[in-house]
């Protein structure tokens, strides 16, 4: 009956094409579905799409190649809870494009740093590492207080997530410059709008620097965010009362 199986057996290149045949239908079982079932990704209470500016101090964070050094995925390992803090949900990442776990860690995990540090001890840390963790191998981004944030393109970074399905309104992208630099003036013109559109955001100067709003100031908003959106306290997986 499996007479043909000895043309299998006896040519390794018929072998290997067959391996192929069977291991692709076997992927596309699994992998297809993942793409068009709504669950695959769970929402979770909390996880919001980034502000322009956190946007922008993201763009900063993959351009200075921080992903080299740092990972922002917390495993389900207890050394790495215990250390970190909760372990990351897929829902976290589900507004990056594209994602930031990374692969190595020369310094700590990141998806949780928001709120652990004050605005001041990051512009310490980012403008010399080795002024506040004296044993640091972080190299030093003190530029970043010196560049303003390019305003142009903020309405086309928002559309372009919007295309990767970001529910950015017609109004948030409309307003995303002028939204980028409300967040970083508290006393400004547009605080207030802003806070209207994004509500609950951090409105504050982060880089100490009130005159200007500069790729610190992006850089800070952003990793002042990271892990924040998701209550722990009261998170529970599997409740439905979780989910929106
Ligand atoms: C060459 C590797 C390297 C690169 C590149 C790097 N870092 Fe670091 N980073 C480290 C190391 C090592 C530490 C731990 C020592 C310290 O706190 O400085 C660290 C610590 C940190 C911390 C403190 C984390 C904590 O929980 O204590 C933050 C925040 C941080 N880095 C942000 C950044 C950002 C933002 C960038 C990109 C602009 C960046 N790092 C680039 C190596 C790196």
């Amino acid at each position: 009956m499996w007479s043909f199986h000895k043309w299998f057996e006896r040519h390794s290149l018929i072998l290997i094409i067959g391996i192929l045949v069977v291991v692709s239908i076997g992927g596309l079982v699994q992998i297809t579905p993942l793409f068009f079932i709504e669950s695959t990704i769970e929402r979770v209470q909390g996880v919001r799409p980034y502000t322009p500016l956190e946007l922008a101090g993201r763009r900063i964070y993959i351009r200075e190649g921080c992903y080299v050094c740092h990972s922002q995925m917390i495993r389900p390992l207890r050394d790495e809870v215990e250390r970190y803090g909760h372990y990351s949900l897929a829902a976290e990442s589900m507004y990056d494009h594209p994602f930031q776990w990374g692969s190595k860690r020369s310094g700590p995990d990141l998806a949780r740093v928001g709120g652990r540090y004050s605005d001041e001890w990051h512009r310490a840390h980012l403008i010399d590492p080795r002024s506040v963790v004296p044993e640091s191998v972080m190299p030093p981004y003190a530029f970043l207080t010196q560049t303003e944030i390019d305003f142009e393109q903020m309405g086309d970074h928002l559309r372009v997530n919007r295309m990767l399905r970001v529910p950015y309104t017609d109004e948030q992208v409309a307003n995303a410059a002028a939204d980028a630099r409300a967040q970083a003036e508290p006393m400004g013109n547009y605080a207030m709008d802003f806070e209207a559109r994004y509500p609950g955001v951090a409105v504050r100067d982060f880089d100490g620097d009130p005159a200007r709003v500069t790729e610190m100031d992006a850089l800070i908003a952003y990793l002042q965010m990271l892990g924040t959106g998701v209550d722990f306290e009261t998170y529970q997986a599997d409740t439905p009362g979780n989910r929106r």
